[in-house]
Order: C-alpha cells, then sequence, then structure tokens
C-alpha cells in the first residue's frame, strides 16, 4: 500500500442530529424540509415499545400531519414488503416518511422513496447507481439500534426471496434528509439485539479501513469509531438505560455508516449478505461471527497494507502493541475482537444459529457475486471463501 492519496471521492449524506429525545423536535426539522403529510415506517417490536407514539408526538411540534403508520417491515424486508409499504403511502396521501427502527425498517423506507418517485415495482428501478427522475420526497430517519448506519448511507439492501438474494439498491439520493440519532430511543433495545448490531457497526468501521477504496477521511472516521465502539459496547449491551453508551454508540456506528458508504466493505459483508439471503441469519450475528475469520483470511495481504492497517485496529482499541511487528499487533487486535464477542453474549460459530453445513457450497458461490467482495484487498477465490465459512462453522 503506497502512502500517496492518488485520487478519492467523499460524499457526505445529509444533516445528523444527536441528542437525548431529540425527537421531540421532529416537527421542526420536518417543517425545514418541506414535508406536511407523514406515514410513519416501522416495526412491530418498535410499535409495541411505545416508540411509535413518541415520533408521532414529536411530528406534531410542528405543522405536518401523521396521515399513517406502516409497522410490518420484517427483520431483513423484502421486495413486497416494499411494495406494501409504497401502497400505503398511495392510501394515506403521505409526501414524506419519518422511518423509525433498525437497519431493515430504514432500508424500507429507503427503497420505498424511489417508488415515491418513480412508482412501478422496485426491480424495474435495480441499476449501478439509482438516479432519480424528480426530486425526492424528504425522508427523517430515527434509528432504534446503533449499528447499520443506515440513516446516513446511500444503499438499501433489500431481499428477493425468489432468487434468494439481497439486493442493493445504491445512490447518494437515497441517503434519508436527516437523521436524529436519539438514545433515548435505544434504551429499550435487548442486551442480544444491542450486541450484534453493535458488532456490525464495528465490523463496518473495520471493513471501511480494510477496503480498497479506502482513504484518510473514511479511516479517520472508521478509526474513531471503533475506539468508541471497543469503549462502550459492553457496557450498552450489560446497562440498556446506560445513555452515555447509547450516546456514543449510535455516534460510533453512524460514523461507521459514512465510512463505508463512501468507502464500502469486503469480504466479511459479502458472506453476511449471503448467509442472510440463504437462511435468514441475523446480519449483526453473523458478521460478529465472521469479523475475526475475515480479518486472520486478509492477514496474508501484506502487499496491501493489511497487517498495518489492523494495527491501527489494535492502536484503536487501545491494546500495547507498541514492541510488536504488524502482524503481531494484528493478531492481538483479532484476539481481543474474539473475547468481546464472548464477553457481551454472541455465538462464536454458524453451527450455533441455524445456518446447515451443507449449504456452505451455495451461500459461497453467490458471496462471490456479491459487490462487497470486490472491494476487499486481493481477489478471494470461491473454494477460500468455502474454506472460510467451514472455518466458522
Ligand atoms: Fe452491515
Amino acid at each position: 500500500m503506497s502512502n500517496l492519496v492518488e485520487w478519492f471521492e467523499f460524499q457526505v449524506p445529509g444533516k445528523v442530529i444527536c441528542a437525548e429525545h431529540c425527537v421531540d423536535s421532529i416537527g421542526g426539522e420536518m417543517d425545514n424540509v418541506g414535508g406536511s403529510k407523514v406515514l410513519v415506517v416501522t416495526d412491530e417490536g418498535v410499535q409495541n415499545a411505545g416508540l411509535t407514539q413518541t415520533v408521532i408526538d414529536g411530528v406534531d411540534s410542528g405543522s405536518a400531519e401523521v396521515v399513517g403508520v406502516f409497522d410490518q417491515v420484517p427483520p431483513n424486508s423484502e421486495i413486497q414488503v416494499v411494495q406494501n409499504c409504497y401502497d400505503k403511502v398511495k392510501e394515506s396521501g403521505a409526501d414524506c416518511l419519518v422511518s423509525v427502527g433498525g437497519g431493515s425498517v430504514i432500508d424500507t423506507a429507503k427503497a420505498v422513496t424511489i417508488l415515491m418517485v418513480e412508482a412501478g415495482d422496485l426491480l424495474d428501478h435495480q441499476s449501478a447507481v439509482y438516479i432519480p427522475s424528480g426530486p425526492m420526497p424528504p425522508h427523517i430517519s430515527v434509528p432504534t439500534t446503533a449499528g447499520t448506519g443506515s440513516e446516513s448511507t446511500f444503499a438499501a439492501v433489500i431481499a428477493d426471496h425468489e432468487q434468494k438474494m439481497k439486493l442493493i439498491f445504491q445512490g447518494a439520493e437515497l441517503a434519508p434528509t436527516i437523521a436524529m440519532l436519539d438514545p433515548f430511543v435505544t434504551t429499550t433495545l435487548p442486551p442480544g439485539l444491542t450486541a450484534s448490531t453493535g458488532m456490525d457497526a464495528l465490523t463496518h468501521c473495520i471493513e471501511a479501513l480494510h477496503s480498497e477504496m479506502h482513504e484518510p477521511i473514511c479511516d479517520g472516521l472508521a478509526l474513531h469509531g471503533i475506539r468508541l465502539i471497543s469503549k462502550y459496547i459492553a457496557r450498552a449491551t450489560a446497562d440498556g438505560g446506560d445513555i452515555e453508551a447509547r450516546t456514543y454508540m449510535l455516534i460510533a456506528a453512524n460514523m461507521g455508516g459514512i465510512a463505508f458508504a463512501n468507502a464500502f466493505v469486503g469480504i466479511i459483508h459479502a458472506m453476511a449478505h449471503s448467509l442472510g439471503g440463504h437462511f435468514g441469519t441475523p446480519h449483526g450475528v453473523a458478521n460478529a461471527i465472521l469479523l475475526p475469520c475475515g480479518m486472520e483470511f486478509n492477514l496474508r495481504y501484506v502487499e496491501e497494507g493489511i497487517p498495518a492497517s489492523y494495527r491501527r485496529v489494535a492502536e484503536a482499541i487501545g491494546l500495547d502493541v507498541s514492541g510488536d511487528d504488524d502482524d503481531t499487533a494484528a493478531r492481538k487486535a483479532i484476539q481481543w475482537l474474539r473475547e468481546l464477542t464472548m464477553e457481551i453474549g454472541l455465538p462464536k460459530q454458524l453451527s450455533e444459529v441455524d445456518v446447515p453445513e451443507d449449504g456452505l457450497a451455495d451461500a459461497a458461490t453467490d458471496a462471490m457475486l456479491d459487490g462487497s467482495m470486490f472491494n476487499n484487498p486481493g481477489d478471494p477465490e470461491e473454494e477460500e471463501v468455502l474454506e472460510l465459512y467451514k472455518k466458522a462453522f
């Protein structure tokens, strides 16, 4: 890896607001971006936790009105859900969206904004980069997990059950207009989800660093994200009401999101996406299991600077690697991540999460087709990916 920065592009998403109870002022923010009839997009868990009402009350602080609530987003959203949500938009006459939930909810709302501009079937609007044919509707996102960073990314991941694949819709215009980081709405997230979504955020930071597209701005975001997550993830998992930990986890997830929205992710996400498409493996759990193995695999890319890059991960975590060579320092970081996964109560192997061993070969074939694979250093082969899945099994 040369130290010379030859060329890069860095795109900034929409406005980010962070404060405890900032959702109480969502109405004023919606007024600023011109939305008047709000459809709230969420899931049943958020609805049952009473958070939808918190957001509806927040919308009432401005002049916009809530014309409907769509709460049928499943954990891994899919094309039919997006179409159903769009039907609700048409039925209610909504002209803007407020999404309240994790990545699946926010991604669903992003995909719905495509249909609000283009109409028709979502599959008709699949392309390398989505370029809208008209103005995008205002979309305010309120993440209830500190994980995907979807509130500030340019992509929507939507499952296509027929093709057993996760489709990625990508384009700068898909980033929500405003992201509201309110730690209060994450306090009811149970420990398991706090841990797994937090590991997703950590994987974004680490993969943004080792991506072939990494550059100094993303490196800075990713490294600080790693500092914050390594400091706060165990605290947020152990005590959901720890507002300081919840706040910094939201900020770190947001930084990781902006980093990987620009630098992209690599082999770990390619493999996690494929497991999600084939077996419904929760994204954060898949990443947590695959992260140490994927990093170990990438250590072979010495010329691409991977051990040196992971040394910076170790330093960001706060490990003492002063007398170590890069490979040793990197392995200390990987070992620390393995111990962290155990500490926060996540599974260590794919066999623990209902992934069938005889399905790994098909998962490896599809992981090779995932766009994230192309940003990984080197050119991993399908047999190597299968080998990695077996190691993680
Ligand atoms: Fe992710």
